[in-house]
């Protein structure tokens, strides 16, 4: 019997129902070929609905949620809602209520793509961000005092439990293991190196520090262990992509360095990412915006929703089915596409899924 497989669709705003149709699309050529299926419902979250009622999310809206295998999301955010609104009242509050702990992001350049580091390819550019996806300033702890007075202070805490840096750790050394360098073939190790700033932030990322050596030499002893400080990382990024083979970091660290990596690897046209609960149901996401400007036009580009299509389905088990996606969209790059920006890719959103569709 052919497995079956929910899918929450949250097309969300602006460009977002697009580019996820085109994903959708991509999708279902996969789960025919392949022999699964896929349900796919529906759900209005985002701008539209807030300023028609007033309520961002229903009150069930995480319950319902739950149900499915995975959920698949378009993009949040809208010029008219002030900034913050949808983004923690939906994408966060998602990632939080239901505990997607890791926030997966590839970065592969694939072939045809170009990337403005100067001299360096698809060779060079190929390692995987984790980011911790759960903590860190995130948590929303702290408050402001006196308000717009003179002596107003304003405090937001960067928060981890043991627990939370244990759990995220021992993820991304499994991952390593599997999906490492050495593991793909295309490398002498398995590298997990830890992100970090433990010159400055000298509480939290000595958890961090002791937490990732303590495991790494008891459990994953196979795994080699490195270390960056985030500022140095972020040059090493731009002058020496190579060096990096699986990355882990702290939430907020991995929400700046991941919009580097995303630009050497083609930019937000392409750059997908995973919120996962390794025990839960878990959220997939192009990581491009809204892009507000671009809406209805039929010319952003969905390669990066396809690919968290791909993340997704690789997720649920359907390795092979992920592999020839990614296939297809490596052919896309390095045959048709002429960019991946808006509007200069010389096909329209629609055409650049059905040629992604045509090669599955
Ligand atoms: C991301 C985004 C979000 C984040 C915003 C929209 C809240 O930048 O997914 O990287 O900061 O996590
Ligand atoms: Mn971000």
């Amino acid at each position: 019997m052919s497995k079956t497989y929910n899918i929450a669709l949250l097309p969300g705003d602006g460009t977002g129902p697009e580019v996820l149709q085109e994903g959708v699309k991509v999708l279902k050529v996969a789960a025919a070929k392949f022999g699964f299926k896929l349900n796919f419902t529906s759900y209005d979250f985002g701008a539209a609905r807030f300023l028609k009622t007033g309520e961002v999310l229903p009150p069930n809206a995480s319950e319902e949620l739950k149900k499915h295998h995975a959920i698949f999301l378009g993009a949040i955010g809208h010029p008219d809602v002030k900034p913050g609104i949808l983004e923690k009242g939906i994408l966060l509050k998602l990632r939080f209520d239901l505990d997607q702990y890791i926030n997966l992001r590839p970065v592969h350049l694939y072939p045809g793509v170009e990337t403005p580091i100067k001299d360096k390819g698809p060779k060079e550019i190929d390692y995987v961000v984790i980011r911790e996806n759960s903590g860190d300033v995130y948590t929303g702890v702290g408050g402001l005092m006196m308000k717009d007075s003179p002596h107003e202070v304003a405090v937001q805490n960067m928060i981890y439990t043991r627990a939370q840096v244990d759990r995220c750790l021992r993820w991304s050394f499994k991952y390593a293991r599997k999906y490492g360098k050495k593991a793909r073939g295309v490398g002498e190790h398995n590298t997990l190196a830890l992100v970090g700033k433990t010159n400055v932030l000298t509480y939290v990322f000595d958890l961090w520090e002791r937490a990732f050596n303590e495991m790494g030499e008891k459990e994953f002893p196979d795994i080699k262990r490195d270390y960056y400080h985030v500022d140095a990382c972020c040059m090493w990024m731009v002058k020496s992509p190579e060096w990096f083979d699986v990355l882990v970091t702290a939430n907020l660290f991995g929400d700046i360095i991941t919009d580097l990596a995303a630009i050497t690897q083609g930019g937000l046209g392409i750059a997908a990412g995973g919120n996962i609960n390794p025990e839960g149901v878990s959220m997939f996401e192009p990581m491009g915006g809204s892009a507000p400007k671009y809406t209805g036009k039929n010319v952003i580009n969905p390669l990066a929703a396809i690919c968290s299509g791909m993340m997704m389905i690789e997720h649920l088990g359907e390795e092979k089915a992920a592999r020839a996606i990614e296939e297809a969209v490596k052919n896309v790059t390095s045959t048709k596409v002429k960019s991946l920006a808006a509007g200069k890719m010389g096909y329209s959103t629609t055409e650049v899924g059905d040629l992604v569709a045509e090669r599955v």
